[in-house]
């Protein structure tokens, strides 16, 4: 093999910006709970998109909700917000276990859906919805916003490019310390709790875009009092001398790095590589320079959701119904691995 050098600069990130042609689109959020509130402050102030309606199971705390995010409209059920016809597209920000039923009404009602990660409880459920979305003609997308990000942009041109050379390894991790409550939705197994499906989807899903889907998965870990993976680290075999090393807790929190390794240069997430962040290109050699890269795009930490929520409008505007860089079928992929794991942590 002839070695490829590593360019002298990297390349520009192609942005999901704002005003570029995408229709504006009337969004309602089902779920008013934490996430939808960075949401809906990202959309707000980033984006040509605008938040109609919020529905809860309280009125009373969707209204406090639309008046924090100053959305017009506050429903106290799903139905009312699904009945509407001035509603183009569901944000749903539930537990995981509401993703299914809420999003096949929301199909249902003629919706577009973006549905937070992950998309479903597991592989069957996500192709359920899949399946709803093709025949309706909706798009579905899965709010894995690592995907829309500036930094995952250049990525994909660097693979693309080949400029890694042969990918060997993937190694990512994700760890936030939960402190144990039984209560907590993530400690709760009727709510689809445990690391895997919260925090652990963001490096499978990374390994998933870096080396598509693995042949074989092995996950030793252990779980919580409450019968939900707490930690475990996922051994990915790709074949051909391919690995990824997986780890996600919800007992620590961990450095949330990200690695991608090749024979040509390895490219180094630095912090937590889910969010905005900066990245550093490395070649081979112990003395080789050093490219970096940061998103200064001003949009840092949870300002990041407004790229999702741009690219999903500009989906729609292309007729699409599903997102050309996390594909349905990938979604649904990325949960198998995860079911897999989890019936092993599960023994
Ligand atoms: N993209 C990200 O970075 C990110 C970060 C955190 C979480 N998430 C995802 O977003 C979703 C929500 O997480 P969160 O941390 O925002 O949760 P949260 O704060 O608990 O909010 C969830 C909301 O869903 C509503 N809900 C509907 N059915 C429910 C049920 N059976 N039990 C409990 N709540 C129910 C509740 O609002 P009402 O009671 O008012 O209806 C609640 O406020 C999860 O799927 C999670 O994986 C994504």
């Amino acid at each position: 093999l002839e070695p490829i050098m590593l360019p002298t600069r990297l390349p520009e990130p192609e942005l999901f910006l704002p005003g570029t042609g995408e229709p504006s689109l009337k969004w309602g959020i089902v779920g008013p709970g934490w996430i939808a509130g960075e949401f809906a402050k990202a959309v707000g102030d980033h984006t040509a998109q605008t938040i109609h309606a919020v529905a809860s199971r309280s009125l009373d705390r969707a209204s406090r909700f639309a008046a924090d995010h100053g959305i017009e409209h506050a429903l106290g059920s799903v139905d009312e917000l699904l009945a509407r016809a001035d509603i183009d597209v569901v944000y749903i920000s539930t537990p995981q276990s509401e993703h299914l039923p809420i999003g096949l009404a929301a199909i249902a009602a003629g919706k577009h859906v973006l549905v937070e990660k992950p998309m479903a409880l597991n592989a069957h459920d996500a192709r359920t919805l899949a399946d709803a979305a093709r025949a309706a003609g909706v798009l579905l997308m899965e709010a894995m916003w690592s995907r829309y990000l500036p930094q995952a942009s250049i990525l994909r041109t660097l693979l693309a490019d080949g400029v890694l050379g042969e990918i060997r390894s993937v190694m990512a991790d994700h760890g936030q310390l939960i402190a144990p409550d039984p209560q907590h939705r993530l400690y709760r197994p009727e709510l689809g709790g445990g690391a895997l499906l919260d925090l652990g989807i963001y490096p499978v899903q990374l390994a998933s875009m870096v080396l598509g889907a693995p042949a074989t998965v092995t996950a030793v870990g252990g779980l919580t009092e409450t019968g939900v993976d707490a930690y475990s680290t996922l051994v990915l075999e790709h074949g051909d001398g391919v690995q990824a090393t997986l780890f996600s807790t919800i007992t620590a929190r961990t450095p949330m790095t990200a690695s991608i390794s090749g024979s040509e240069g390895t490219l180094i997430f630095d912090g937590a590589f889910y969010i905005p962040t900066s990245f550093r290109l490395i070649g081979p050699g112990h003395f080789d320079p050093t490219l970096r890269w940061s998103d200064e795009t001003g949009l840092a930490l949870f300002d990041g959701l407004s790229w999702e929520a741009t690219a999903l409008a500009r989906f729609v505007g292309e007729g699409r119904t599903e997102s050309p860089l996390h594909t349905l079928d990938e979604t649904i992929s990325i949960l198998a691995t995860i079911d897999d794991a989890r019936a092993q942590l599960a023994g």
